[in-house]
């Protein structure tokens, strides 16, 4: 059997060994990133495939500009006025064969000169919701899931989300984290609040009993609990993917399925040194973006978030703030400002709340810790303190979005947790939970960070609809 090493190295020899090829060399595929980057372009024959952007005709030459979402940039593609240009309309996707070559305009360094342009599929423009050179608003661009992320607004959106995902698996590979697949269906509700979706088959016919799971099946709302059994092996893991919540809400912070970064660390004592790995997390992830994608992030800020860059570059260079649950409900008490709801120790606080403690600290984000036991779910760890009965928890909260992330120290210590259980009347639910307290328990901790959010927050973008390429909430599932 071959080892890894030898497989790899057999693979390398096969490519470099092959036999040169006979055929003429075909046009070079490159993509409008690559042709844009392209910096000692001999003149070589390259393909470039896209959508047309805008189109330009003078006297003796037809300007288009073409782009294929590598890159909020498009190629600037000259052509003879010779052809149609009735064709080349703006939405139309093409294939052009040309020549690289230097661009005599400020603008941009390189440009192709086409020597063919086949139009691949035509625009009805007449139908085509979206025209040249208008900004349309990200309310109007909603109404169009399966055309909007031809538009530069979206197009940047989606390609930020698409780098801040690796960013975010690159943080935690570096930090030497193990990634896990947690399920999407689960027969658990890890934060008890009952925002769940059944999952059932939709015909009947083919599973005659009551649940085709034999118990009650969910899609998850926190991959949480199964992350607390992976740490109890790996020590450190994350989890990033889809969770769902039945929440009735069309706020511009809520969906009904969401990304969540999650992640769990065995043997960590203080919710200080959980908060650390939070802020690293931010931060990283961020600093990580604006190297990878400037443009993007750019026109963000530029368009849709005036002042965003500034708000952000505060975030990022001051340190994260600490306060706990009962100073921020002081704070509340004593603020000039009118709630809706009256802020009092024991009750959770609302985004007008958060809103007001952001502001209060200098839109600096800021972490509220050990927060009534009565408000927070079964697993987080009891402080033993009194006469108000608080737990490690901790929520980050941050400029224009309120919370970002929610996370805790878990209740490691059997007896304890046998008492929160018992008295929800989940003991025998979780007795697989109990028992990880059983067989080597370690005190450990964790965190849930809304992705959704976390892109809402570093862009400047107002409504959650809008940095998720599909957003499903009540009374909407559209495609
Ligand atoms: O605070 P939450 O409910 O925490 C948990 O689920 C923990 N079990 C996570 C953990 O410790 N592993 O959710 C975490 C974050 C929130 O802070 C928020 O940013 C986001 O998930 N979130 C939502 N985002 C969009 N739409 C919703 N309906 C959301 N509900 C929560
Ligand atoms: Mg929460």
């Amino acid at each position: 059997m071959f080892g890894a090493r030898r497989l790899l190295r057999v693979l390398r020899s096969c490519s470099c060994s092959s036999a040169p090829c006979p055929r003429p060399k075909p046009a070079a595929k490159l993509s409008v990133r690559e042709a844009l980057r392209a910096q000692n372009s001999n003149g070589e024959r390259v393909k470039v495939q896209g959508w047309i952007r805008s189109v330009r005709s003078q006297k003796e030459v037809l300007f288009l500009h073409v782009n294929d979402g590598s890159s909020l940039e498009s190629l600037q593609v000259v052509a003879d006025s010779n052809f149609d240009s009735r064709e080349l309309a703006f939405g139309s996707s093409v294939e052009v064969y040309g020549k690289l070559v230097k661009s005599p305009a400020k603008r941009q360094n390189v440009e192709l000169k086409a020597e063919k342009i086949e139009v691949v599929g035509n625009c009805d423009l007449k139908d085509f919701p979206f025209k040249y050179k208008e900004r349309p608003p990200l309310e109007y661009l909603r109404q169009f899931p399966h055309l909007r992320c031809r538009t530069n607004a979206l197009g940047s959106i989606l390609r930020v989300r698409s780098e801040a995902t690796a960013a975010i698996h690159s943080f935690f590979k570096d930090s030497g984290f193990v990634h896990i697949h947690t399920p999407i269906i689960t027969s658990n509700d890890c934060e008890g609040a009952g925002e769940l979706f059944q999952v059932e088959p939709s015909s009947k016919i083919k599973v005659p009993e009551e649940n085709f799971f034999d118990v009650p099946a969910f899609l998850t709302v926190s991959g949480q609990l199964h992350l607390e059994v992976m740490s109890g092996a790996f020590t450190q893991v994350f989890t990033f993917g889809p969770t769902f919540r039945a929440e009735n809400s069309q706020s511009r912070r809520h969906l009904a399925e969401f990304y969540m970064v999650e992640a769990e660390i065995s043997f960590i004592e203080s919710l200080q040194d959980l908060m650390q790995v939070m802020e690293g997390l931010f931060k990283s992830a961020t600093m990580m973006v604006l190297s990878n994608c400037p443009e993007d992030v750019e026109l963000c800020h530029k368009f849709m978030a005036p002042g965003q860059k500034d708000r952000l570059e505060h975030m990022l260079k001051n340190n994260f703030l600490i306060i706990s649950y009962t100073e921020a409900v002081e704070i509340l008490k004593q603020a000039s400002q009118n709630f809706t709801f009256t802020p009092e120790w024991g009750v959770d606080l609302h985004t007008e709340h958060e809103k007001y403690l952001v502001k209060h600290c200098g839109n600096v984000p800021v972490f509220v810790i050990n927060y009534p036991l009565a408000l927070k779910p079964f697993y987080m760890r009891d402080n033993e303190d009194g006469p108000q009965h608080t737990v490690a928890a901790v929520d980050l909260l941050v400029p224009g979005v309120g919370e970002l992330f929610g996370g805790s120290l878990r209740e490691e210590r059997y007896h304890f947790l046998e008492q929160r259980l018992a008295s929800s009347g989940l003991t025998e639910a979780y007795q697989w939970y109990l028992d990880l307290r059983r067989f080597g328990s370690v005190p450990h901790g964790g965190f849930g960070m809304g992705f959704e959010r976390y892109l809402q927050c570093i862009l400047g973008i107002d409504n959650i609809k809008d940095v998720i390429p599909f957003p499903r909430f009540t009374h909407s599932c559209l495609l």
